[in-house]
Order: structure tokens, then C-alpha cells, then sequence
């Protein structure tokens, strides 16, 4: 295998050979974090679609593990999820593992695979399909969770532009229970991996939709768009607000859902997406493998000043990869502010850190850039309360959809920004205010960016707790 390839991310999942997209079938299970994924063994392009697999005991550090699951006579294995069954209740065992996934033959159905192994190796179960349904062509991606109020497992499904929930006893027969999401949210796409959860805000409950679209971004391509509402074993129920709502601003996060069955001690809703947009995905310049995936975030619900948002942040553990910090000094500018090589020996794996207070000034930017003129720039525009990233500029040349235009998030006004940035060779996820805007994008510099440099038109900037760690 071919680890050293220029555009290899160093603290990021990547495929170890050959084509990855959506993460699938996240589960926790006895101290393991699994990460099952859509994986073409055979080539660095889509096709030939079966689960991949890797586990993790912190989320960070992942350790390949044998193809999981591969196609059959019922078709390609498309996303789906997984759910450990504590009471059995689907016959296969006491805490079977159990996948739930499309079978994407002539048509689209659900089918299930139990691995009595701590998800080394499964079973296609005889009775597959479990779900189909003859007059919906774009039928996939169940997401299952066990709802205990109901006390049954309920299925969230992407049928073409709504949601459709199912519910069952045993994983095996399923009713239909509702349908969501006509005539709200982004509709100019398809409708994909929907992930239905609860998320508490000053100690109430609130469900979540997750929905992917693609395209019909908010930048084009593929994007995340989230409701926030009620859910009663039966009915999601949205809050009135401005739909839609988008989990990432950014051009490459898509299909992301969460881990199944993390123990409540733990508490936390823990999420990972696929790195790449259908826009490009198929022709980022790699060679042995395609795409990665975000850094596991954790999400949360927090008030923008406006309305509820999902937040999301790196997961905690990410920081155990933090070398010694290095702390740049505190600085005000009229103008620019450049720090030249900031990382010594950069292998384009760091973190950066800072808070910008901006003063009498519309806007502001700051910009990492290397000695090939290649600078990817973030641009705060106050007034029109935007946060953009133009990476017109970042990047080789590649694909027309790549690099084309600023691609913009909405910013709350504040007095100071705290800014989180993740750089891994060929990609960059930015957290303003712990996580309340959120930007993930990939670039391909042809070397590593080592020049930072913050400007202002007007007024002032205070720069504080500038800090860079160079991550392992
Ligand atoms: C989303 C998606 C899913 C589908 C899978 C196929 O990226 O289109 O809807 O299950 O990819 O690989």
C-alpha cells in the first residue's frame, strides 16, 4: 500500500486502496468504535459499492479491518447503519451486531446482516429484503435507532426528496409511520442519509433530522441540511424556523451521521462525514485512493442570538495528537500582520488557534499561503454577515467545479471570534465560537502552506492566544 502519496492525510481516515465515500453503520460496541464505510476495493472511482471497515478505541487512531460487507444477488451494498441488539430482539443473539443497508440492485431495498463477532465478520440474513417498496426509485440509507418510549426500532429512510419513517419489533418487518419534509428545506436535490436523534438544550429535549442533498448545497454539490423539532414514535414535528438550516457551510462534508449506542455515561452525540463533494470527488488529484473523512466531531445544540443550531466540534480526543504548543506573540494591526514559516519543519498536520477582536472595521481576513503563491483566504465580512473561504486561489488545477467561487457561511456579528483551524496536508476545517460556524474544505496545495497573514481595510485587530500545534 501506497501511504506517502503526496495528498495522503496524515491524521485523517482514508481509505488504505481504492474509493471511499459516505461513512456508514457507526456503532460503539464494548469499548471499539467502528466505522464502516462505502468502499470500492477494486478502484479510486465509485462502483462496485461494498462496506468497508475500520475500529478505533479513541476515535482518532483507526486500524484497518477486513471488507465487511460485499455485494450479492439482491445488488451493491449501498449506506446504511448499525445497531447493537441488547434484548434480541431480532433472534440472532443477545447483542448481535446488526447492519441495516441498501441493497441497490434493479431496485432499491433494505436489507440486514448480523455479525456475531464484534463486527469482524456477518451474515446476510436469508430473508432479505427486509423493506422495498415498488413505486419509489430513490429508496436508501436507513438509519436505525431503538426508540424506548415506542419500544420499537425505528427507521429513518431517503425516499427521493422526503423522509420516511418505518418502525419495527425485530429488525425484520417494518411499518410505515410518517413522512416528512415535503415543501420545507432544500429541494433541489435528492434527498440522502437521514440520521434521526436527540440532542438536549438547557436541559430539554429536541430531536434532530439530519438530511444530505445533493446537489443543491448551499455552495454546490453536496451539503447537510438539519430540522430541529419533536419526535413522538410516530412523527417528526419541525420548529418553525428558516429552513434550511446547514450542519456545514463548507464544499466537503456530506453524508455525515452518528455513532449508534455510545453509553450514556458517555452522553455525547458523536458524528463523522465523508470529506469530498459529487461535484469533484471522483477527480481530486490522488491516485491509489479517493477521500477522507472529517475529523469525528461532537455535536451539540447552542443559540446562534437568532434560533437553535447544531453546533460541532473536534471530539476531545483529537487533542492527544498535539505536539509541544507554540505560542506566536500577541499583536494589533491597522493593516497586515504576516507570519512567515510559523511552523517550523511543516508537514501540513497542524492546529491553529486564535482569538481576533476586530475594531471599527466592516472586515477582516486572515490567509495561510506557501512560496508557489497558493493562499487560502478566510474573509469576515461583518457587514453583510459572512464568514467566506476563497480557495480560487489554494490549489492545482483539477476540475472546473473545484475552485470557482467564495464559498459563504452566515456570521453573527461579535465583539471577538474564536477561531479553530485544522490543516491536514490536503484539507482544512475551520470552528468559529466553539463550533457555531462551521467550514470544511479540501485543498490541494502543491506544497505545504507555511505563511500566515491576518489584514484589515480599516480600523484595528487585536490578535491574542495565537497558538500552533504541529499534530502527530
Ligand atoms: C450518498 C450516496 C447514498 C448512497 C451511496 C452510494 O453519497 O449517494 O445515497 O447510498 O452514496 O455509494
Amino acid at each position: 500500500f501506497e501511504y506517502n502519496e503526496k495528498y495522503r492525510l496524515l491524521y485523517h481516515f482514508t481509505p488504505q486502496y481504492g474509493w471511499m465515500n459516505d461513512p456508514n453503520g457507526m456503532v460503539y460496541a464494548d469499548g471499539t468504535y467502528h466505522l464502516f464505510y462505502q468502499y470500492n476495493p477494486y478502484g479510486a472511482r465509485w462502483g462496485n459499492m461494498h462496506w468497508g471497515h475500520a475500529i478505533s478505541k479513541d476515535l482518532v487512531n483507526w486500524q484497518y479491518q477486513p471488507t465487511a460487507i460485499a455485494p450479492d444477488k439482491l445488488g451493491a451494498i449501498f449506506s446504511g447503519s448499525a445497531v447493537i441488539d441488547h434484548d434480541n430482539t431480532a433472534g440472532f443473539g443477545k447483542g448481535a451486531m446488526i447492519a441495516i443497508f441498501t441493497s441497490a440492485g434493479d431496485r432499491q431495498t433494505q436489507s440486514i446482516a448480523y455479525s456475531l463477532d464484534g463486527g469482524k465478520t456477518f451474515t446476510k440474513y436469508e430473508g432479505n429484503p427486509v423493506l422495498s417498496d415498488a413505486n419509489i426509485i430513490d429508496f436508501r440509507d436507513p438509519k436505525v435507532f431503538w426508540h424506548a418510549p415506542s419500544k420499537q426500532w425505528v427507521m429513518s429512510l431517503a425516499t427521493t426528496q422526503t423522509i420516511t419513517f418505518y418502525g419495527s419489533k425485530n429488525l425484520k418487518e417494518w411499518t410505515r409511520l410518517s413522512e416528512f419534509g415535503e415543501g420545507l428545506g432544500a429541494h433541489s436535490g435528492v434527498w440522502e442519509c437521514p440520521d434521526l436523534f436527540p440532542l438536549t438544550y438547557e436541559g430539554k429535549t429536541k430531536w434532530v433530522l439530519f438530511v444530505s442533498i445533493n446537489p443543491g448545497g448551499p455552495n454546490g454539490g453536496s451539503a447537510t441540511q438539519y430540522f430541529i423539532g419533536d419526535f413522538d414514535g410516530k412523527t417528526f414535528t419541525p420548529d418553525a424556523m428558516n429552513y434550511p438550516l446547514w450542519l456545514d457551510y463548507g464544499r466537503d462534508n456530506y453524508a455525515g451521521v452518528t455513532w449508534s449506542n455510545v453509553p450514556a455515561a458517555d452522553g455525547r452525540r458523536l458524528f463523522i462525514g465523508w470529506m469530498s463533494n459529487w461535484d469533484y470527488a471522483n477527480e481530486i488529484p490522488t491516485v491509489n485512493f479517493r477521500s477522507a473523512m472529517t475529523v469525528a466531531r461532537t455535536l451539540r445544540l447552542a443559540h446562534n442570538g437568532e434560533h437553535l443550531i447544531v453546533a460541532s466540534e473536534p471530539v476531545k480526543e483529537l487533542e492527544s495528537l498535539r505536539r509541544e504548543p507554540l505560542s506566536l506573540a500577541d499583536k494589533t494591526t491597522f493593516d497586515t500582520v504576516t507570519f512567515e514559516n510559523f511552523l517550523p519543519n511543516n508537514q501540513g498536520a497542524y492546529e491553529l488557534t486564535f482569538t481576533v477582536t476586530p475594531n471599527d472595521t466592516d472586515s477582516f481576513s486572515f490567509s495561510i499561503e506557501n512560496a508557489k503563491g497558493e493562499v487560502l483566504t478566510y474573509l469576515f465580512d461583518i457587514a453583510n454577515k459572512t464568514l467566506s473561504v476563497d480557495r480560487t486561489k489554494s490549489s492545482v488545477a483539477f476540475n472546473a467545479n473545484f475552485a470557482e467561487m467564495l464559498v459563504k457561511a452566515p456570521l453573527t456579528a461579535k465583539k471577538s471570534y474564536t477561531v479553530r483551524l485544522l490543516v491536514d496536508k490536503a484539507s482544512t476545517e475551520l470552528f468559529v465560537n466553539n463550533g457555531e460556524v462551521v467550514q470544511t474544505n479540501t485543498v490541494f496545495p502543491s506544497e505545504v502552506y507555511n505563511t500566515l497573514r491576518f489584514k484589515t481595510e480599516k480600523g484595528t485587530l487585536n490578535l491574542n492566544d495565537i497558538t500552533v500545534y504541529k499534530l502527530k
